[in-house]
């Protein structure tokens, strides 16, 4: 699979995984923009703006309470747990958009979450932050100040969490090798990771059954499902 490009790869040092939710897909999450992608038959905008949550809070966070079940209910997959052994081998840094904490779950020790986590929880007006893993059955939920709690994720419109994104592009710069798994590339900030990754000429590789955006960008693409692909990438490390 990775023939043309095995030697090469032998000699990197740090390796940066930029993941979506096309990695989780095989753990039976759905992906966003896919066949049966969830933005193909939910409104983004009426679940996932801040705008959207101060409408209808309560539509919102049933909306969440039920992708909380499912992740729960998820286990990592070939693809999670080979990223989670490579760091046997190399320096693995996992900068993810995904919310599902399945990185963590197969045991990766360096993950970035991008877009927040699932489990979070913060007030929409104090400081209040917590995990929770349970759903919720107040709806919507009350902080003790009286506020409404909120998912503590990234939606449309927000800025990512300054600290958490200047250490990723610090991580982007500085790998030697980026491989892109299961994102269509198409939500900023995270697409411009592969940028500051090439601008380092670190060597970037594409895990995705379909072509992206920026499948011209890559050095090399890999046209298949990440439990496949990943597996033997790691096995060139061993
Ligand atoms: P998308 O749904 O946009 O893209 C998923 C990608 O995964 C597609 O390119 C698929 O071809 C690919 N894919 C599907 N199955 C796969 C598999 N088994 N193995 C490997 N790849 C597979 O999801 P993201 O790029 O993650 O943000 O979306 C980015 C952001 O948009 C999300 O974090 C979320 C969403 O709206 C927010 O909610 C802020």
């Amino acid at each position: 699979m990775f023939g043309q490009i095995t030697k090469k790869l032998k000699d990197a040092k740090r390796i940066a995984f930029v993941t979506g939710a096309g990695i989780s897909q095989e753990s039976g999450i759905p992906t966003f923009r896919g066949k049966d992608g969830l933005w193909r038959n939910y409104d983004v905008m009426k679940l996932a703006t801040i705008n959207a949550f101060y409408d209808n809070p309560k539509l919102v966070w049933e909306w969440y309470n039920e992708r909380r079940k499912n992740i729960f209910s998820a286990e990592p997959n070939l693809g999670h747990k080979a990223i989670a052994e490579l760091e046997k081998f190399v320096e693995v840094v996992v900068l993810t958009q995904n919310i599902d904490g399945l990185h963590q779950k197969a045991g990766s020790t360096d993950v970035l979450e991008l877009h927040g986590s699932i489990v979070k929880i913060k007030c929409s007006v104090c400081d209040f932050k917590s995990e929770i893993l349970t759903e919720f059955t107040d709806m919507p939920p009350l902080c003790k100040c009286g506020n409404i709690l909120r998912p503590d994720v990234v939606w449309f419109g927000e800025s990512l969490p300054k600290d958490i994104w200047q250490e990723a592009m610090i991580h982007a710069s500085k790998c030697d090798v980026m491989v892109v798994v299961g994102t269509s590339l198409v939500v900023s900030p995270a697409n411009t990771l592969p940028i500051y990754a090439k601008q380092n000429n670190a060597i970037i590789i594409e895990i995705n059954p379909d072509e992206t955006i920026m499948s011209s960008d890559m050095d090399f693409s890999i046209r298949s499902t990440s439990v496949m692909a990943l597996p033997e990438f790691v096995s060139i490390f061993k």
